[in-house]
């Protein structure tokens, strides 16, 4: 039998590789306007690094993460996320020298052993920014702000911002405390997962997608109800200028991010129209990762998007730009000699930059001629024996019909000068 690919994940087939050119150039561009720079970080690490980051009571980490030992017994992890690595690197490569808040952005497959389905997959791709060594609420504004203008610039609608603060250590423990006491003669009522979370997490059992423990849950108190002072103003002042910026949001008291490191600001973007898995951006503040994985105290924010749910997006709103040819001209050729001079003239031409093409196959005169127009060619460069022996090149203007007879030795300068004119 035939090997197939892995479950949850995906060939990406020329056809639709062109419409993740466009969301990767995009986000480039994007980037480079808001001063981000771009990080590439290995894409397996110690899997310590993401028990310590991530948080040991995750789902990721208890549950989903790509897990082995080398051949030197060293347990390694695929990455499940990326913000854990780029802590790292800032850390391992002393970015904290570089005039701060030090900008990165990521693009890349990451790896969940998450249970396959429309949107959700084992591979998947994110793009993600951080910003490292700002602790001001004008940092969190940015990044959602450009989030938000990515979006715009995409042409998506219909997006949701949910923003939340799930505050920071001293306002998290009153939380906890409360919680408790609102869960404590309910405890019984939730789910195995939310009954372990009671202890080690309890926030966590805030996001538990169970309807019961849902239904346990309604009116318990929120992060919000308990901020204390240096929390809610950073979060007033997050919205307002958000606010200002025209970013519309949603405040979400229920908002709980599925990673452990998070402080103050959390948010999410969704988009109903692609189905459950409708989360395609989701971040926050962590200002104790850094210190967590061992390096300096430092604030950090950031969030990523799943690319698979941003094109899926993409598409159910039809919003892709018309993909232009890619090929300027067919060599046509006909013959053994016509064939080697022809294949001659194509590099010429490939090497002023001009993209050309012959038939490969050997295939006849109509064949190639269709394979022109298949392709999208704006001219046929015929070359048979005949035109040989004169020493001619027939130059076919494939929209209008329109043949001229080129002399061989300026082939490469009338091609050259009408490509130029199509740029
Ligand atoms: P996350 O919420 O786990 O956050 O993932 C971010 C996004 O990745 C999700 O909103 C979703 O679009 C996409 N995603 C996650 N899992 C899958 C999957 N199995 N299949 C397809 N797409 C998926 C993080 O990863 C944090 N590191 C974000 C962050 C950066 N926070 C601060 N900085």
């Amino acid at each position: 039998m035939a090997i197939q690919r892995p479950k949850g994940t995906q060939d990406l087939l020329p056809g639709t590789i062109e419409q993740w050119h466009y969301l990767e150039e995009t986000i480039r561009r994007v980037c480079r306007d808001y001063g981000y720079e771009e990080i590439r970080t290995p894409i397996f690490e110690a899997t310590e690094l993401f028990q310590r980051g991530v948080g040991q009571t995750t789902d990721i980490v208890k549950k989903e993460m790509y897990t082995f030992l080398d051949k030197g017994d060293r347990s390694m992890t695929l990455r499940p996320e990326g913000t854990a690595s780029v802590c790292r690197a800032y850390v391992e490569d002393k970015l904290y020298g570089q005039p701060l808040p030090v900008k990165l952005y990521y693009q890349g497959p990451m790896f969940r052993y998450e249970r396959p389905q429309s949107g959700r997959f084992r591979q998947f791709h994110q793009f993600g920014v951080e910003v490292l060594g700002a602790d001001q609420p004008l940092v969190d504004a940015e990044v959602i702000c450009l989030v938000w203008d990515l979006y715009q610039r995409l042409g998506l609608s219909g997006l949701e911002v949910h923003l939340n603060s799930v505050g920071c250590p001293t306002c998290r423990a009153a939380h906890r405390e409360q919680l408790h006491k609102f869960l404590e003669e309910r405890k019984s009522e939730l789910c195995q997962d939310c009954q372990e979370r009671y202890e080690r997490n309890p926030l966590r059992i805030l996001d538990c997608k169970n309807p019961h423990c849902q239904a346990v849950t309604e009116g318990a108190p929120t992060t919000l109800d308990t901020l204390c002072d240096g929390c809610r103003s950073h979060f007033d002042n997050v919205l307002s200028l958000l606010s200002g910026a025209g970013v519309s949001y949603k405040v979400n008291p229920r908002l709980v991010r599925g990673l452990d490191y998070y402080t103050k600001t959390a948010f999410e973007v969704m988009v109903e129209e692609i189905g459950a898995q409708s989360a395609i951006c989701g971040g926050g503040r962590y200002d104790g990762l850094v210190e967590e994985i061992g390096g300096p105290a430092t604030p950090g924010i950031g969030f990523a998007m799943g690319l698979e749910r941003v094109l899926a997006a993409l598409q159910v709103q039809g919003k892709f730009p018309e993909a232009k040819p890619k090929l300027f001209a067919m060599l046509v050729a006909l013959g053994d000699k016509a064939q080697n001079e022809g294949f001659a003239l194509m590099n010429a031409l490939r090497g002023k930059g001009i993209p050309v093409q012959m038939d490969l196959l050997g295939r006849s005169l109509k064949a190639q001629m269709k394979a022109a127009d298949r392709e999208g060619a704006e001219f046929a460069l015929i070359l048979g024996e005949e035109e040989l022996e004169r020493q001619v090149l027939l130059l076919r203007d494939l929209t209008s019909g329109e043949q001229t007879e080129v002399p061989l030795p300026k082939a490469i300068e009338v091609v050259y000068s009408k490509y130029q004119r199509g740029v």
